[in-house]
């Protein structure tokens, strides 16, 4: 039996601890935010927080998450009211698709939980890796920046 935290609930799979984080998130637990791209680390639009830190779902198996805190982009609103960060990204137009939205969501949402109030290049480095097809880049930089100025956004 593996069990970890998923969005702040308790959860307890019968399944091996080889299996796949990100598989397990879309076909066993109905999590469908964190998207298969790359499949090999490389785009970002599988990102989870894990530990509040960002990982690839797609690399990473049950064993890695443990007794672990795991945040999809379905754990992020609350109380039925988006996150700052989510509506930032809607007041800016920060995605066109939205294939790589979740992911830059959660490594933005870890960024602001360490840095507040991150510089451009900040924000550009938390998002290396994370790739946008659309060229979303410089709105998802200004949505980043401007939940930024909010005190207190990145909770
Ligand atoms: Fe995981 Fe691309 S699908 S990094
Ligand atoms: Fe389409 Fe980023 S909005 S890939």
């Amino acid at each position: 039996m593996i069990r970890f935290t998923l969005n702040g609930q308790p959860v307890a799979l019968d399944v091996p601890a080889s299996r796949n984080l990100l598989w397990t998130l879309r076909t066993k637990l109905g999590l469908t935010g964190a998207k298969y791209g790359c499949g090999e680390g490389l785009c970002g639009a599988c990102t989870v927080l894990v530990d509040a830190r960002p990982v690839p779902a797609c690399r990473i198996d049950l064993a890695r998450v443990e007794g672990r805190d795991v945040l999809t982009i379905e754990g992020i609103a609350a109380n039925g009211r988006l996150h700052p960060l989510q509506q930032a990204f809607i007041e800016h137009g920060a995605f066109q698709c939205g294939f790589c939205t979740p992911g830059m969501l959660l490594a933005s949402l870890a960024l602001l939980r360490r840095n507040p109030h991150p510089s451009v290049e900040d924000v550009l480095q938390a998002l290396d890796g994370h790739l946008c097809r659309c060229g979303a880049h410089q709105r998802i930089v200004a949505a980043v920046q401007a939940v930024g100025r909010q005190a207190g956004a990145g909770q």
